[in-house]
């Protein structure tokens, strides 16, 4: 097999797309992982899907510029901005998207309702209004945005007092409306499914589709022939538009130490000046 050894691209608004490069660490330990945070313009959530768009374009286009073969948008929020306008533009490179999980929670669900956490914009896109139209087939489907949740696990306060205030008013009123199953969808919230699973008890079941996402990359890989070696080893370098340090001291509590963080500089345009 001819081995690619382009790295991967994967971008979020911050730290979130860190649980899904997590998840591609550990399917494709042979990759080499190009991570954008542009934690410069956290959080997308409350921006309007057009200047979410604009930013998720000027990120690719860095990375594509830095030879990347595939692009992972670890990101509900700009995949829901951004999925279909990338691929139109840019026909020859494979982009991974993330959507809201809506399909296994209607297939677990036996109350007949689901809920969906995600970011405002979110759950103003067409994308999610397709996905509950073609999946929720008679399961109510109950919507509830969080606002200022990313802001909180930006600043690292994942298990606080005030966290757990913020997610319980947001959780305890689906909860009294009977869900037995509860969507991730964005992908800052893994990082507090511990919380999480401790306010909506054992009844309810957490779905992130990380672990999809990362399955999913692998089948596009092999597809389209543009795999790494399996025997190479694979490594992680990531650029932030904010701070280095910062975001590394985040890398560590989530268990990504030892990749290398740099400074992106953001005048327009993108540039992930190498090291
Ligand atoms: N992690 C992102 C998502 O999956 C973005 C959240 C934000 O920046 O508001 O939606």
């Amino acid at each position: 097999m001819v081995s690619d050894d382009r790295p991967i691209g994967i971008f979020d608004s911050g730290i979130g797309g860190l649980t899904v490069t997590a998840r591609i660490r550990q399917a494709l330990p042979a990759e080499r992982l190009l991570y954008f945070g542009d934690s410069a313009h956290v959080p997308y959530g409350p921006r309007g899907l057009e200047q979410v768009r604009a930013f998720s374009f000027a990120i690719t286009e860095a990375l594509l510029a830095r030879g990347a073969k595939a692009i992972v948008i670890a990101c509900n929020t700009a995949s829901a901005a951004a999925l279909r306008a990338l691929r139109e533009a840019h026909p020859d490179i494979p982009f991974i998207g993330m959507e809201p999980a809506v399909k296994p929670a209607v297939e677990h669900t036996r109350t007949g309702v689901v809920g969906v956490i995600a970011t405002v914009a979110t759950f103003q896109s067409e994308l999610y209004a397709t996905i509950v139209e073609r999946f929720a087939q008679g399961v109510e489907v109950l919507h509830q945005p969080c606002p200022s949740l990313v802001k909180q696990i930006e600043a690292g306060d994942f298990d606080t007092p005030i966290t757990e205030a913020m997610l319980r008013g947001w959780l305890e009123p689906m909860l009294a409306r009977n869900i037995d199953a509860l969507v991730l969808g964005c992908t800052h919230y893994p990082i507090v499914r511990p919380l999480i699973e401790r306010i909506v008890g054992p009844d309810v079941r957490v779905i992130d589709p990380t672990p999809a996402i990362a399955r999913q990359l692998d089948r596009i890989l092999q597809r389209d022939g543009i795999g790494r070696d399996p025997s190479a080893s694979g490594d992680l370098i990531c650029y932030t538009s904010g701070d280095p340090v910062e975001f590394h001291r985040m890398m560590e509590r989530l268990g990504l130490e030892g990749a290398p963080v740099y400074q992106a500089t953001w005048d327009g345009s993108v540039r992930l000046d190498r090291p």
